[in-house]
């Protein structure tokens, strides 16, 4: 990555949570930034001139990913693109609140959880190696603690996802390398967003900073290694949980 000319970030799943928080703080510090939902993205991002292109997009059909891909290299032309942030993720849950596990559920349910968990990353890459190679970037995908530990409330369609896209990550960094770009992911543990309900608040006296995280916490983390702070850093798995993944 180089000094002086205007950055530019790719961050899936914008429309809200941690994914918002993502595109915000780059907006903050002044990149151009290309994002995608199912849904719009709220009124005021539409203003801020930086947010350069809200895609509506469903990543978990193959074709959506592909459409997106295509718009936003079309959008960048040759220019190049200096950061992807596969950040949209869904933890399902059944009509009776059940997670998704080897027991209950359908496998039709657990492939849609590993298209939008992992494939859609594995798709998006690959799909911008060309431009992240042009502006020796760095990709950030989102993982889990629940990819490490079996998590109370986190189904296993969920967790092997996750921790699929661990082991991804490990992979993808060799790989980049030799296009010059970094490959590191960010496992969040109890963020509070739509993703986390009532139940979570019993997890708190396990954490040992003893509290939730932010959006910010994780959007900061992600950010920061993104910048040639961080330029010697690839195939790691940075743990944004207070700790909790320590016990
Ligand atoms: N919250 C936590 O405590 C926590 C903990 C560990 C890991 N994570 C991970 O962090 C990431 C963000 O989680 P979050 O809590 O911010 O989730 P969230 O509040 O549910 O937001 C998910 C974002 O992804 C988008 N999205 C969902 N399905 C999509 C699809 N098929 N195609 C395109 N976009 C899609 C959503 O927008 P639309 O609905 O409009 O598509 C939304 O913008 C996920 O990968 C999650 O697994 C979260």
């Amino acid at each position: 990555m180089s000094g002086g000319e205007v950055h530019t970030v790719v961050v899936t799943g914008a429309s809200r949570g941690i994914g918002h928080a993502i595109a915000r703080r780059f907006l903050a510090e002044g990149w151009r930034v290309f994002t995608c939902a199912r849904a719009e993205v709220p009124p005021e991002c539409r203003r801020d001139p930086n947010w350069a292109h809200h895609v509506v997009a469903d990543l978990a059909d193959p074709a959506g990913a592909e459409a997106f891909v295509a718009e936003v290299t079309r959008l960048l032309g040759d220019s190049p693109l200096h950061a992807l942030v596969n950040n949209a993720g869904v933890s399902p849950k059944t009509p009776y609140r059940e997670r998704l596990g080897v027991l209950n559920g359908s496998i039709d349910g657990w492939k849609q959880v590993f298209e939008l968990n992992f494939f859609a990353p594995l798709r998006l890459a690959r799909g911008f190696g060309a431009a992240l190679h042009r502006g020796r970037g760095s990709i950030v995908n989102i993982t889990s603690i629940a990819g490490h530990y079996v998590h109370p409330f986190a189904g296993s369609a969920y967790s092997t996802s996750k921790a699929a896209l661990s082991g991804l990550t490990r992979e993808m960094a060799v790989e980049f390398a030799q296009l010059g770009v970094r490959v590191n992911a960010v496992a969040p543990g109890e963020i509070r967003t739509e993703m986390i309900s009532a139940e979570y608040e019993a997890l708190v006296p396990r954490i040992p900073l003893e509290r939730m995280g932010t959006t910010d916490d994780v959007a900061g983390t992600v950010f920061r290694l993104c910048t040639d702070d961080f330029a010697y850093v690839t195939g790691t798995e940075v743990f944004v949980t207070g700790g909790q993944h320590l016990y």
